[in-house]
Formats: structure tokens, C-alpha cells, sequence
């Protein structure tokens, strides 16, 4: 992600470049100032070749162009955006990436994004689009190489993204440049995310978490704890625990805070939970093999947190704000937990473990209890790849969200929307509870198949008890198993940009 984003303000024919992206509307394809000072100096021939390659502005069609010299960039990439009233500013990532991507290909070194002024050109939309170019820009560029040898490892040409404003814009360059720099941060912090998912499990263990969550402390000046298991024990996180102990990995269990500097107090204190199980064999109630193999995904939500609260940091927050992830492995062995094994959780109830698959639960419930009772938040999130049935309810890319509380879990979908992470809320069914009795705890760990996001959302609600409280599910979108512009395959960085944009200043 070494890329080096700069603005161009002069007239769009003289910058020289390798390529040059034109971002086109379906029902508005020649209009921008751009489009038609660049096809003037080109006598018409990208109007001309458009019509003849029947390029027409689609969302995901691309066209190619070569300038000869004619203009100062080299190529010229129309990119079709879809109808105008259907693009969001946060789909100018997706284009950022996408012109980056294409950079790479032709082994350019620089790259430069036309936009077009978005809503009216206000300085705050202006300053968003800089932002999300930015994020696509730098994330498109990202990859995880570091296991890569000789020949597979392919140096990244493009060294420069230059953002092009239009001459209505000009009057905004310190809000562009503060829409990049927030950019910056944000892409940083869903790279970090990503890194953590992406390195295999034999090397991300709850010991590593805790060194890379450390290392975010230190260099903010965050308080970090580390609880390790005697300190865990001693707090009673009986759950969380069991899960850990048929792994030869001690369990680290990570509190992370910010506190905003001078000297006005916060203005609420903010708890961010993430599902930290660095490996999920399934334990007892073992995985096949291939449902086990990307299971180092499943301490995403710990990544999200740990990787927001950087950015957080760096950015500033009005708000107090936490980080708790109780880190542990799932695996066999002859001191695994086991079927019928009933648990004491931190608060006191006990459960019937019927499916050690249903780990996360187990650790996020302890986890829970520790946010609510030592930091006493205004407001919790959990962040979790908790359920298979979330994927079946939703698909990969969108993510499951539960609360019960009306007015926080509406402020959190909205921040969701504007950042373009998908996000959708389930409902707590609360008939569905019966589903979790058991005969001799207060409740077993799973329920049946259908249901089964919500049936698990409804295990966490009793944890959460009355403190405003959301779930996000992110099984799916935590990663990917295809390539898209800004998201390679492997870990996503779900939810980092959403949790920045709640809670760091703006
Ligand atoms: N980590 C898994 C959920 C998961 C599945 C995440 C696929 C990402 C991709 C979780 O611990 C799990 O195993 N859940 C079980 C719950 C069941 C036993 C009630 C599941 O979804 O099958
Ligand atoms: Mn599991
Ligand atoms: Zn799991």
C-alpha cells in the first residue's frame, strides 16, 4: 500500500500520466466538463470509439483508449458508473480500485481518477468523495504477498494516484485534502485487519494478537490489559475458558482503551467486542475438513476492533472508547471440552455446551459480561463470524445485524449505509429462546438449525442484559473467496471503516 495520492487541479488534457480514468453515467455518458475537453483535444474520437465499442456507461464496463500522445495521459479508461442517481459516493471506491488495478496491469507507475462533482458539489460530499477515493486507491493496491517467493511475487508498478478536480471543485482543496487523509487512516486500519485474517493460524495465535494489540497500544499511547488464563479464572469467564483448554495455546484475553485528550469529558463510553478464535476446528463436534479450512478467519471481528482502534487513535474520538476480544483456539484434545459439559459463565449462568462448533458464543458471552460490568459502556457492539446460518439468511457479502434496542441499532445502520458496507438486521425472535432450554443448566449453547443466527443472537442478548447492546454477524463478508477491485480474496477488514466512521471525529 506504498501508493502516493496527490491532487491535479490544472486543465485535465495536460496531465501526463499512464492512465486516466473518466468515470461515465449511464444517462449522462459525454456531460462532465472533462469528458469534453478531453474528446475535443482528441477530435471527437472517444465519443467516436465509445458509440462504435457500444460503451454505454454500465456499472462494471470499462473502455480502454489509447491517447498517442494526442492528450498528456497515455490512456484514457472510461469506467461505467450505472445511472446516476444509483451511485453512492462510497461506490467510488470500487472505481478507484478498479483504475489502480488497471494501472498495475499496463505496469504503469501513475494513475489519475477524474470525478464527478457529486450532489450539488457541497464541501462535505466533495470531502467524502476524496475520502472513498482515497480507501479504493490504497486498498486496491493492497495484497498479502508476504508468503510469496521468486517469480509469484510480483513488485507493485503504480507508486502514484493522482486525484483530478474539476475546476467547480477547486475551492475545496482543503476539504479533499481532509477527505484523503481520513481515507488514508481508514484504509490503513482495514489493511491491518486484513494482514491479521490473512496470516494462517499457526502464526496469528491469541499470544500474537495480544503482541499486535500491544503494538497498536504503544504506539498511541492506548491502556492495554492482557488477561492470560489465571487472570481469567480468577474473573470467572468459565465459557471462555472451556473453549480455550483443549488447545496447548494459552488464551489472551485483550482490553484495549482510548481516552480523548484535553480536557472535556467524553461524551459516551463506547465498548467494540470482537469474536477472537484465532482457530475454529469445531472441537469435539469436529468440522469437515473443508468447512475447516479457512477457519484462521474466524478472529475477524477481533482484527475489526483491534484495527478501528488504531484508527481511531490516530484520528480522535469524542468518545471513550474500548476494545474487548477474548482470543483462543478450538481444537481436540484430551482436555477439550466436551458434549454435555455444563459451563459458569462470568455472570453466573451456567450452560449445557450440545455443540462445541458453537465456540464463539462461549467466549463472546464472557467477553460481554467483562465490557458491561468493568467498563459499564453507554453502548456495546459485538463484531463476530459467528454463524454458518447468517450466510444462509443473507448471502457472503452482507452482514447480520440484531439488537433489540430501536434507536442505537437505526444509528448504526445508517452509519453502515453511508460507509457502503452491507449491513442488514435479523430480528430477536424471542419465541425462539425456547430453543436454548435445557434440563439441568439455564440454557444450552445451540438451538436448531433454522434460525440459527438468531437463535445465537438471542444467547448473546442474555449477557448483554439491559446496557444498549448490537450484534453484527460477519460471517460472510469477513472475507472473500473471490476477487473484487478493492477486496482481494481472504480477509475483507469488515466493519473497520463502519466502526471508524461511528465513532472517530469527523
Ligand atoms: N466460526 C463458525 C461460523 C462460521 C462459519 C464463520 C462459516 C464463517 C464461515 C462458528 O463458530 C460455528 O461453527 N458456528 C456453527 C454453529 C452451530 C454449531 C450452531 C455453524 O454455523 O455451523
Ligand atoms: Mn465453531
Ligand atoms: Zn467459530
Amino acid at each position: 500500500m506504498n501508493l502516493k495520492l496527490t491532487f491535479f487541479t490544472d486543465d485535465v488534457t495536460k496531465l501526463s500520466c499512464g492512465l486516466l480514468g473518466l468515470l461515465c453515467f449511464e444517462d449522462q455518458l459525454t456531460d462532465s466538463a472533462q469528458f469534453k475537453s478531453l474528446d475535443g483535444k482528441l477530435d471527437g474520437l472517444v465519443t467516436r470509439i465509445a458509440t462504435e465499442e457500444q460503451f454505454k456507461g454500465k456499472k462494471g464496463t470499462t473502455l480502454t483508449l489509447h491517447t498517442h500522445g494526442r492528450v498528456g495521459a497515455q490512456r484514457l479508461v472510461l469506467v461505467g458508473g450505472g445511472q446516476r442517481k444509483d451511485f453512492q459516493p462510497a461506490d467510488l471506491r470500487g472505481y478507484a480500485a478498479k483504475l489502480v488495478k488497471a494501472a498495475a496491469g499496463v505496469q504503469s507507475t501513475d494513475v489519475a481518477a477524474a470525478f464527478p462533482s457529486l450532489d450539488g458539489g457541497a464541501a462535505t460530499t466533495a470531502e467524502r468523495a476524496a475520502q472513498f477515493l482515497a480507501e479504493g486507491a490504497l486498498l486496491g493496491s493492497y495484497k498479502f504477498d508476504k508468503y510469496l517467493t521468486g517469480e509469484k511475487k510480483k513488485p507493485f508498478t503504480v507508486a502514484e494516484f493522482k486525484i483530478v478536480v474539476a475546476e467547480a471543485e477547486s475551492g475545496k482543496l482543503t476539504a479533499l485534502e481532509h477527505g484523503v487523509q481520513r481515507g488514508q487512516r481508514v484504509a490503513e486500519g482495514v489493511a491491518l485487519a486484513r494482514d491479521l485474517v490473512n496470516e494462517p493460524a499457526g502464526e496469528m495465535t491469541p499470544t500474537k494478537m495480544a503482541e499486535v494489540a500491544t503494538k497498536v497500544a504503544k504506539d498511541h499511547g492506548l491502556e492495554i490489559k492482557v488477561l492470560g488464563p489465571k487472570e481469567c479464572q480468577k474473573l470467572g469467564m468459565g465459557m471462555y475458558l472451556a473453549v480455550s483448554q483443549g488447545s496447548e495455546e494459552e488464551p489472551r484475553f485483550i482490553h484495549l482503551s482510548y481516552r480523548p485528550k484535553g480536557k472535556a469529558p467524553a461524551k459516551k463510553k463506547i465498548a467494540l467486542i470482537g469474536k477472537g478464535v484465532t482457530f475454529d476446528s469445531g472441537g469435539l463436534s469436529l468440522k469437515p475438513s473443508n468447512a475447516m479450512e479457512d477457519m484462521k478467519i474466524d478472529m475477524s471481528g477481533a482484527a475489526a476492533v483491534i484495527s478501528a482502534m488504531d484508527a481511531i487513535a490516530t484520528l480522535g474520538s469524542e468518545y471513550e472508547v474500548h476494545s474487548v476480544t477474548a482470543c483462543c483456539e478450538n481444537l481436540v484434545s484430551g482436555r477439550a471440552y466436551k458434549l454435555g459439559d455444563v459451563l459458569k459463565s462470568m455472570d453466573g449462568t451456567t450452560v449445557e455446551i450440545n455443540n462445541t462448533d458453537a465456540e464463539g458464543r462461549l467466549t463472546l458471552g464472557d467477553a460481554i459480561t467483562y465490557a458491561r460490568t468493568k467498563i459499564q459502556p453507554d453502548e456495546m457492539f459485538d463484531f463476530a463470524t459467528l454463524t454458518g446460518a447468517c450466510m444462509v439468511a443473507l448471502g457472503p457479502y452482507t452482514a447480520g445485524v440484531m439488537s433489540d434496542h430501536e434507536g442505537l441499532v437505526r444509528n448504526w445502520l445508517n452509519v453502515a449505509d453511508r460507509t457502503g458496507e452491507d449491513m442488514w438486521r435479523l430480528p430477536l425472535t424471542s419465541r425462539l429462546r425456547e430453543q436454548l432450554k435445557s434440563p439441568i443448566a439455564d440454557m444450552r449453547n445451540t438451538g436448531d438449525r433454522f434460525g440459527g443466527a438468531i437463535t445465537a443472537g438471542l444467547f448473546l442478548k442474555t449477557f448483554a442484559k439491559d446496557t444498549p447492546w448490537v450484534h453484527v454477524d460477519i460471517a460472510g463478508p469477513a472475507s472473500t473467496s473471490s476477487n473484487r477491485p478493492s477486496q482481494p480474496k481472504g480477509g475483507t477488514g469488515f466493519a473497520v471503516s463502519t466502526i471508524v466512521e461511528y465513532a472517530a471525529k469527523a
